[in-house]
């Protein structure tokens, strides 16, 4: 078996819609264009908050869910994602701010990204900053994510690590409600 078959065989990456809850609609780089042509309505689209169900998310997977008409990635990160993580030295990385947009401007520590205080849940979009493709999970040459169009490779904590894009994947306004619902807004 192939690498890639091997990871599309993997592969625990669900997109939900904001008003169906659970629709399972494709995975991977062909996410983003498949979104656009459907074209989610205005409604969708201005949902200012959304919750999200995460307690099916085990740990080493993660989903996406679609929020304001973007890709945001729920991650639930095993201890080597997160001790790999946070063994890099934040002053090796090419963008130098954790690009949270719950803290404002901050050292790119993986604790300044992850959502909950062990590192286990890592939210953030999934829109390349280079040009805006949607990366693959569980890919490149950091363990993260993995953007295939023009090559930027992301980390565990979805910090830029090489290639083209020049910021880290951007942490949107997210919190727990309870133990397992995040909203995001
Ligand atoms: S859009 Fe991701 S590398 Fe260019």
């Amino acid at each position: 078996m192939s690498h890639a078959d091997d990871h599309q065989g993997t592969r625990r990456d669900f997109l939900y819609y904001a008003t169906a809850g659970a629709g399972v609609v494709a995975t991977g780089a062909a996410v983003w264009p498949l979104v656009n042509q459907m074209n989610p309505s205005a409604d969708v689209l201005a949902l200012a908050s959304i919750r999200v169900d995460v307690s099916l998310v085990d740990p080493g997977t993660q989903i996406t869910v679609l929020w304001q008409g973007k890709p945001v990635f729920i991650r639930s990160r095993t201890e080597e994602e997160i001790a790999e993580a946070r063994a890099v030295d934040v002053s090796d990385l090419p963008d130098a701010d954790a690009n949270n947009e719950n803290i404002g401007a901050a050292p790119a520590t993986d604790e300044n990204r992850a959502l909950s205080e062990d590192g286990q849940w890592l939210v953030q979009m999934g829109v390349c900053t280079h040009l805006g493709c949607v990366p693959l999970g569980d890919a490149g040459d950091f363990g993260g994510w993995f953007c295939p169009c023009h090559g930027s490779h992301y980390d565990t904590s979805g910090r830029i690590r090489k290639g083209p894009a020049p910021r880290n994947l951007p942490v949107p306004v997210a919190s727990f409600v309870d133990e397992t619902t995040i909203q995001l807004g």
